[in-house]
């Protein structure tokens, strides 16, 4: 018997992910929400979960003065308060030791300057190779002034055998035009293979597990298509209303906010066709030609296909809460809306005529995000026959919360009757792997520091996905005959248009 015949079980299991590099990771927007809540923590669990590269710095670029003392502490209340595991003090303090802080206007160049030197002597304290991710958590608009003084810096071209990447968070503008252009900007600065357009919902795990799902078992893609599936439905319903974030959201919506990346990334998931291989480009080409198939609305269609709503006051597991007009920074004749739902089409063989229900909300009674392919029912012969109407069989992919897949059939209730009633076969993940899933941050900034550009939004991904957007912004901005602004009491599942929607088709929202 030789070792080489048998399977090696240390390697076992193992996925053949691109190994995380050493790296410098600059964070502008250092004091901002975002790097309290989700960046700083997501690189604390990677460290304690062990899966950190061995050197990796964490610089704070933002305006105001700190001390890197002052910063670490900053971060370890924020990480004790936001963290998915509680903080382990020994493995903070090392953590920690690796937390710095870069005071600096964004549009001063010399502080970029101090920056490039700060960052070639960690290469030699810290050993992170030249290697460096600058993470822009800033506000958008503050994008091209960095990306313009990281170049004049010389920090956007790397050394012989390192590399540089940038990541750029949400918004990627506000509408085509705008998009378009912040891509020259960065383009102008980084190339394609070194950009990283964020949308944290590809870095969550039952996101990625649609793909295996699809394609890593032989009976679900033979029907997946316009013969078996009678519709989709894809929910993101939050409890949460507006919050502290009047100031973007204002201009924002929810179909800006939500559906434009985050809904219709999770649609091209559901409506690709296999990719040639994983590589990141493959997957990506398949999914933009989701996008550039959807349907785009004539004028009069977004009357009829799209329902735009705005909460009212209302309450929330029966505590009362304000309308949205009444929240703090909102306008009191705010046109913005919290709710959208939509009626797409997509035009192409696999789907073709099987309509697609997306819906989006906050201030609803419950927060979950499911996608549920509805399929065609039975014939109406054998035990369909009588008036009794069964239910179709419905998939359930669970992004969030208690993450899992159920399948719901017929099944015979035991007894001497011929008793017909459907049940589910459920798959969670807690309980089946009995491990809670990393953050999607974790996972996205581990694939940036290795390379991979997968769970990232391609130039074109994003550009396409504003193009459909923007048809119906523009019948909302109409100042006549723009479709109306329909309201909801919040803790309500929405507007009574939107159930009118499906309605019209014979079909209703699945209950979450
Ligand atoms: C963000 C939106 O991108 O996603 C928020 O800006 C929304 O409005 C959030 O609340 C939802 O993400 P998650 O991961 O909390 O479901």
């Amino acid at each position: 018997m030789t070792n080489k015949l048998q399977p090696n079980p240390l390697r076992e299991g193992l996925s053949t992910r691109a190994v995380p590099q050493p790296c410098a990771i600059v964070i502008f927007g250092a004091t901002g929400d975002l790097t309290h809540r989700k960046l700083v923590p997501a690189l604390y669990n990677i460290a304690a979960d062990g899966e950190m590269p061995p050197a990796v710095a964490v610089i704070g670029f933002a305006r105001r003065p700190k001390t890197d003392d002052e910063f670490r502490a900053e971060m370890g209340e924020a990480t004790r308060k936001f963290s998915r595991q509680a903080v382990r003090d020994e493995i903070w303090d090392g953590f920690a030791k690796a937390l710095f802080y870069h005071q600096s206007e964004f549009g001063d160049e010399a502080g970029y300057k101090k920056l490039a030197e700060r960052l070639d002597h960690l290469d030699e304290v810290s050993g992170t190779r030249g290697n460096r991710l600058f993470y822009f958590a800033a506000s958008p608009e503050q994008f091209e002034t960095i990306i313009q003084n990281l170049k004049q810096a010389g920090l956007n071209k790397a050394r012989d055998g390192s590399w540089a990447r940038v990541i750029l968070e949400k918004p990627f503008g506000t509408d085509l035009k705008s998009a378009e252009h912040l891509n020259r900007v960065v383009q102008s600065s980084f190339s394609e293979d070194q950009t990283y357009r964020i949308d944290h919902f590809l870095g969550k795990e039952t996101a990625q597990n649609i793909l295996v799902l699809r394609f890593a078992n032989a009976i679900f893609e033979p029907l997946w298509n316009t013969r078996y599936i009678d519709h989709v439905q894809i929910t993101a319903a939050e409890t949460l209303g507006v919050e502290n974030r009047a100031g973007y959201y204002e201009g924002a919506g929810a179909l800006r906010d939500m559906v434009q990346n985050h809904l219709l990334q999770l649609l091209c998931l559901v409506g690709m066709e296999a990719p040639t291989d994983l590589s990141a480009d493959s997957i990506r080409d398949e999914k933009v030609k989701v996008v550039r198939s959807l349907r785009r609305y004539k004028e009069e269609e977004v009357r009829t296909q799209v329902v735009r709503g705005q909460y009212a006051a209302g309450a929330i597991n029966g505590k009362p809460v304000p309308a949205y007009r009444e929240e703090k920074g909102v306008d009191s004749k705010s046109q913005t809306e919290t709710y959208v739902a939509l009626r797409i089409a997509l035009d192409n063989w696999r789907w073709a005529d099987v309509p697609i229900y997306v819906r989006v909300g906050k201030r609803l009674p419950k927060s979950g995000t499911e996608i549920s392919v509805h399929f065609k029912k039975a014939p109406q012969v054998l035990f369909n026959r009588e008036s009794q109407a069964f239910e179709q069989n419905v998939l359930v992919i669970r992004i969030q919360p208690d993450e899992g897949i159920s399948l719901r059939m017929q099944a015979k209730v035991p007894g001497t009757s011929f008793r017909i009633e459907s049940v589910k076969m459920d798959f969670h993940y807690g309980t089946s792997f009995g491990k809670a899933s990393p953050e999607a941050y974790e996972r996205l900034l581990l694939d940036a520091m290795a390379g991979d550009a997968t769970l990232f939004a391609r130039r074109d991904e994003v550009e396409q996905a504003w193009a459909f957007v923007d048809t119906i912004e523009e019948a909302w901005a109409e100042k006549e005959k723009a479709p109306k602004l329909c309201t909801y009491p919040a803790g309500s599942w929405g507007p009574e248009e939107a159930d009118e929607l499906l309605a019209r088709d014979g079909r209703s929202w699945r209950r979450l």
